[in-house]
């Protein structure tokens, strides 16, 4: 017997939190009834619907890496209309952004309905490693770049050390290259602003050991089977305590 959330996750409805919050909401029925108890335990062969919409828990696991151009929300729908980063991958089966890029942030995002491993891949303790280019407006001094790498006391907290390098500098902008493995909202972008460095154009070139490769912007190609098992690693390495 396992916790609804974590099977309904498991079928590849949505992260395990959104699966807990469409219990709560009475929107999932075990055998026909509503359930609204998180800790709830089901078995093989009990049916599962969320809004009266039988669950398939044999689910086929598709795992994409996209390169998100500038100008796309990733979230899976957008009140105001833009286009989202669902757009770009297929609509069956129905897959999730595994953590959040800006609208004008580009490159590496990856995209499964393996609702497990997008938690833990996006669970800090992780320590997964993001790794952007960033050109910012003007020049980054070393004093700035020294204080970028040991950690900058944002509005939410300090940042963790982070690597650091500039890849070219002119009068009118630095190219630098940053590896932090927190996933704070806007990180990069308030990090550099701390110093005033205002950051022109934002782009992710690596995801732990993924990278993008020679993949063109806006599209997407499926994980190996060996870059699965490897993320699926990284997800194990570091186990919390089962909710
Ligand atoms: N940091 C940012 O500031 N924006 C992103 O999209 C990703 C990381």
């Amino acid at each position: 017997m396992e916790r609804l959330q974590k099977v309904l996750a498991a079928a590849g409805v949505a992260s395990r939190r959104k699966c807990e919050e469409l219990i709560a909401a009475g929107s999932v029925s075990v055998n026909g009834e509503i359930v609204t108890a998180l800790g709830y335990k089901v078995g093989p062969e009990d049916e599962l619907a969320v809004d009266g919409r039988k669950i398939d828990r044999e689910v086929r696991y598709v795992y994409y890496l996209l390169n998100k151009p500038g100008g796309y929300v990733t979230t899976v729908s957008d009140t105001h209309g833009r286009p989202t980063v669902m757009d770009l991958v297929p609509k069956e089966p129905r897959v999730y952004p595994v953590g959040r890029l800006d609208l004008d942030t580009q490159g590496l995002l990856l995209l499964t309905n393996d609702g497990e491993l997008t938690n833990a891949l996006l669970h800090p303790s992780r320590e997964v490693d993001k790794v952007y280019r960033a050109v910012v407006a003007g020049q980054v001094s070393d004093v700035a770049l020294a204080r970028l790498a040991a950690g900058v006391e944002l509005e939410d907290g300090m940042t963790a050390p982070a690597k650091v390098r500039r890849l070219s500098m002119t009068p009118r902008q630095t190219v630098m290259e940053i590896t932090i493995h927190e996933g704070r909202k806007r990180q990069v972008k308030r990090m550099f602003a701390a110093f005033g460095c205002r950051v022109l154009a934002l782009e992710r070139i690596g995801f732990a050991f993924l990278s993008l490769g020679g993949l063109k912007r806006g599209q997407f190609r499926k994980l190996t089977r060996d870059e699965v098992a490897g993320l699926k690693r990284i997800a194990e390495k570091k186990r919390t305590s089962p909710r």
